[in-house]
């Protein structure tokens, strides 16, 4: 049986940070989900369409064992429906781990067979993350290096509109 797992967030935008988990998540798994969260309460840079033609344009050359799918409700519900063995998240901190445990706890409790892997960032995102990367463009600071060219792209036309 493949391996499938799903890696979920929000996307908002894509950085290198959440590149990095994907790249190493292809290295454990056959299959990555990469499950964007639709979540009507939050006000997002990017329409959900926009998120996924950045995560498309970035991920499909590069990692063929990616799809691209959209989720709302339960997280397990999601995994059940596409007979996920484990979902990823990313670590860049202690404080990441303290972030993530009650949802590894609170999953595991609504799906016992679900496993949440929990992968390290590497040195050089372990400060990345998407509000710093929209704060420190919005104010007219340097990303570059930071989130894929395409996302500077994207964020430099929305401040033109
Ligand atoms: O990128 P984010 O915003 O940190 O991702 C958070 C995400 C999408 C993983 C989390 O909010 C989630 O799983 N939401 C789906 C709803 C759900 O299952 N909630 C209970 C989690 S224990």
């Amino acid at each position: 049986m493949a391996r499938r797992a799903i890696y979920p967030g929000t996307f908002d935008p894509l950085t290198n940070g959440h590149v990095d988990i994907i790249a190493r998540a292809c290295r454990l798994f056959d299959e990555v989900i990469v499950a964007l969260l639709i979540n009507p309460g939050k006000q997002p840079l990017f329409s959900v369409p926009e998120r996924i033609e950045i995560l498309n344009e970035v991920l499909k050359p590069r990692f063929p064992q990616v799809s691209i799918e959209t989720f709302s409700g339960l997280l397990v519900d999601f995994a059940r429906e596409r007979q996920a063995q484990a979902v990823i998240r990313g670590v860049r901190s202690i404080k990441d781990y303290e972030y993530e445990l009650p949802m590894v706890l609170m999953n595991r409790r609504l799906h016992p067979e679900l496993e949440t892997v929990l992968l390290v960032a590497s040195e050089e995102n372990s400060y990345v993350s998407s509000s710093l990367m929209k704060e420190v463009f919005n104010l007219g600071g340097s990303i570059e290096g930071l989130v894929p060219e395409i996302v500077i792209e994207r964020m430099r036309q929305k401040k033109t509109q």
